[in-house]
């Protein structure tokens, strides 16, 4: 893994928008994978004023979303498919109906998960993709307990990731979903780069579990250790569990 750790969150920034402008230049058709949760916000702002000053277009590109919820209406705030657009891709270049999210609406999910697998793998499968972290170590919405080969399924989703995200509910756990659309890990394990973002303290134990824990899938982010090309990029309180950080922060100086 490569494993860079920021000066602050704007930095982690700055460094996965730099990841996705160098696909975008260097690929004809690019396929980016696109994760939601509070982390990712910054480095789409990011992304958004290089678009506005003329830097980067997102004109030939295609995305894909991670997750999303199950069960709320369609024109909810807090679909994915609303915050994607309203956070990111209606502020830049992109062609009219090329960012794909799992409709969770429908009755069918395994038809819905077929379908969102063939398309990844009709547009040529993700060049880059963006990942947060839970708390409890997911990546997408993949609780504790998926397996490393799980595709795009219906997921439960755990307790604490519905504790966690009922800030965006007004904190009314109630009205925060129970079951998710996610690409599994498998999935989620076939695009050319992963680049896995986390700031804060919170997120010490969970990174430092992934990085430098044992292979398994109570920490389904651990699964990145079998993935030839993870970027991990941290803040320094997000890195603070980790044991080896002089030796990573050597080995990026030194193979950068
Ligand atoms: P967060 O969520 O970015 O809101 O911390 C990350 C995740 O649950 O994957």
């Amino acid at each position: 893994m490569e494993i860079i750790i920021a000066s602050s969150p704007a930095e982690t920034a700055t460094i996965a928008a730099d990841f996705v402008c160098r696909v975008l230049a260097r690929q004809e058709r690019p396929v980016l994978g696109l994760a939601t949760g509070g982390t990712p916000f910054l480095t789409y702002r990011e992304l958004i004023s290089r678009y506005e000053r003329g830097e980067v277009s997102f004109h030939t590109a295609r995305a894909f979303l991670l997750d999303d919820y199950v069960d709320l209406d369609t024109d909810h705030p807090e679909r994915f498919r609303e915050v994607i657009s309203r956070d990111f891709t209606s502020h830049v270049d992109f062609p009219e109906g090329v960012v794909y999210s799992l409709d969770g609406s429908r009755s069918r999910p395994e038809e819905v998960a077929a379908a969102y697998e063939e398309a990844i793998v009709a547009a040529g499968g993700i060049d880059l993709q963006l990942l947060g972290l839970g708390r409890n170590g997911h990546i997408g919405f993949n609780e504790p307990s998926s397996s490393f080969a799980s595709r795009t399924r219906l997921i439960l989703l755990a307790e604490t990731t519905r504790r966690d995200n009922a800030r965006f509910f007004d904190y009314d756990l109630e009205s925060v979903p129970r079951l998710a659309m996610t690409q599994g890990i498998g999935t989620i394990l076939d695009a050319r780069h992963l680049v896995l973002i986390a700031n804060g303290r919170a997120k010490a134990a969970p990174v430092a579990a992934t990085i430098e824990g044992p292979l398994t899938a109570m920490v389904p982010a651990s699964a990145l250790q079998l993935h030839p090309r993870v970027t991990v990029l941290l803040d320094k309180a997000a890195a603070s569990g980790l044991q080896h950080t002089d030796y990573y922060q050597q080995a990026h100086a030194a193979t950068a």
